[in-house]
């Protein structure tokens, strides 16, 4: 790293989100975090979040509600001597490809895992998305409050089930009603844990070393006895934390806590400042790019409705890879090739939004966008190129499109083809036939884009189930082996929003005989953009 003020503002950021299922404890454990940013006062601001979770199909709701999520999108905190930017990936039924994606844009991972439950199906799918591009991962293990399974246990099974080593940096001291703080294995300190400060930054009681007496006249002879043994017990078992095989992606230190009671999460906190990495490089079709180069460059991952139904104006959230931003610079939107100059840029403070006056690699700024931006788009001072990296999924929910008046064709396929650029969902066009189908990760993205095409493209349309199960983007390097492939296989291949062919099984099954039927040919779960 340079000595610039660039470098230094860089080296300060901390990007990163959280991974996690359904009720893990991802709200609770952000309104934590805030409350040791000193970002909100009381912890339960996030909470009003929860409200609409259940309103799977109630599309007009979450518009109206569309304010908290759109500024709990980017929460920007400091800790430590650091600045933090947490970005939400939304949780519950409105998951989307806006989750995936979001991961693209940040430096690291924090997942949290309910220690009852252990590891479940979102966090599995999450996992693999951060692989591809060996996020670092820190795992916090939540509800140490509740009676939850053995913690060696539930290690295990992250190491197992999701293929990353785990170097345990807190142990627990008993669970359940029997909770009583966590001890630091590095520092050498028990923290002990005092129910009912949830809501408030708790009082931090420690005692250095684990041999001390403190410790026995604090748990009683017993339970300092136990801890003692299972310290090292699990020293000895468990892998010793290393900053590089984290930063690599290949190991998670892991804390525990409790996210409710406000318990862990300090420690796990200071940990994650220490440790997690800073605005890392970037690559393009030209160069990579490193967060200290003075030429600003960002990309864009992700869109979203703005508030106002009134106008179609959305926020196009722009990650800073390089350089800074300044109010009223001017920018090359690289794939229009236009220069624009950007005064109205939005930051993210906690729960207010105001206008930034600058940014700095790793932060992340929302600029007004009337249509013109995308996803995946570069933007630069000048420099035409582009990012690299910022993938479309494959869907896993497919459904087709019938038209109520079968007069609206052309504006049908004009909101869906806008709809598609934006990746509010992903459209196929089958080679044989003129139907049109819908791919999405979660199912309320066809909610919304229904909902969307009646109010912004007035087309009401119906959604009908469709024979299809998952799809994949098909590249050969042999011309004339691909050709016989689109002549004996084109029943299953589609064309999609963005041209690409794409194979659309019936089954998974299908498509494992297919691909071994096939070996020239490479079905990719992912595309870039
Ligand atoms: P999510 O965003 O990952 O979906 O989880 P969220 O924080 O909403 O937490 C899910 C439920 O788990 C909530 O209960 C929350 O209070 C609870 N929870 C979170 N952390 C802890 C913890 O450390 N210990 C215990 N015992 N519970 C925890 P809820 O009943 O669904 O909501 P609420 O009525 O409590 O708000």
């Amino acid at each position: 790293m340079k000595d610039t003020q660039l470098a230094r503002e860089a080296e300060l950021r901390r990007t990163f989100a959280i991974i996690s299922h359904p009720d893990a404890g991802k709200t609770t454990i952000t309104e934590k975090m805030l409350l040791f940013g000193n970002a909100i006062q009381l912890a339960g601001s996030v909470k009003s979040k929860r409200n609409d979770r259940h309103a799977t199909s109630d599309w007009m709701k979450m518009e109206q509600e569309r304010g908290i999520s759109v500024t709990t999108s980017v929460m920007q905190f400091p800790y430590g001597g650091r600045i933090v930017n947490l970005l939400d990936t939304p949780g519950h039924e409105d998951f989307s490809e806006d989750t995936y994606r979001t991961l693209t844009a940040v430096d690291s991972a924090l997942m949290v895992i309910d220690g009852a439950k252990g590891v479940e199906a979102r966090t599995i799918k999450l996992m693999e998305v951060c692989r591809l591009r060996t996020t670092p991962i820190l795992t916090f293990i939540n509800k140490m409050d509740r009676d939850i399974r053995d913690p060696i246990e539930v290690m295990d099974e992250v190491e197992t089930v999701l293929n990353i080593q785990c170097a345990p940096m807190t142990w627990p001291i008993g669970m359940g009603r029997h909770f009583r703080g966590v001890y630091h294995l590095y520092n050498d300190v028990v923290h002990l844990y005092t129910q009912g400060q949830g809501s408030r930054i708790p009082d931090d009681k420690r005692i250095e070393g684990l041999h001390s007496s403190e410790v026995d006249a604090a748990l009683g002879e017993d339970q300092a006895e136990e801890l003692r043994m299972e310290v090292e017990l699990v020293r000895g078992a468990s892998h010793e934390f290393d900053l590089d095989a984290y930063r690599r992606g290949e190991l998670s230190p892991v804390y525990f806590g409790t996210a409710m009671g406000n318990f862990g999460v300090r420690e796990m906190l200071d940990g994650f400042v220490e440790y997690a990495p800073p605005p890392q490089s970037h690559k393009t079709d030209k160069r990579e790019v490193t967060a200290d180069d003075e030429r600003f460059t960002g990309f864009v991952f992700k869109i979203q409705a703005n508030m106002d139904p009134n106008h179609r104006d959305r926020i196009a959230f722009l990650r800073v890879c390089s350089g800074k931003y300044e109010k009223n610079m001017k920018m090359r939107h690289v794939r229009i090739g236009k220069d624009v100059k950007i005064a109205d840029a939005l930051t993210f403070m906690a729960s207010d939004r105001s206008q930034v006056e600058e940014a700095w690699p790793g932060d992340i700024i929302g600029l007004h966008n009337h249509g013109t931006i995308q996803i995946g788009d570069t933007f630069t001072v000048g420099e035409d190129m582009r990012f690299t990296g910022i993938p479309h999924f494959a869907p896993e929910l497919f459904k087709r499109v019938r038209l109520k008046d079968p007069l609206k064709m052309k504006a049908l396929q004009k909101g869906l083809q806008q709809l598609s650029e934006e990746g509010a969902t992903q459209v196929f066009m089958p080679i044989d036939n003129n139907d049109l189908i819908l791919g999405a990760v979660g199912t309320l993205q066809f909610d919304v884009v229904a909902h969307r095409l009646k109010e912004e493209y007035k087309v009401d349309c119906v959604y009908e189930g469709v024979n299809v199960q998952t799809a994949r983007w098909v590249y050969c390097e042999d011309a004339k082996k691909l050709e016989e492939f689109k002549r004996k296989a084109s029943a299953n291949l589609a064309i999609d929003g963005g041209g690409y062919l794409t194979y659309i099984a019936p089954t998974r099954v299908n498509l494992q005989m297919t691909q071994e039927r096939w070996p020239d040919i490479r079905f990719q779960p992912t595309r870039e953009h």
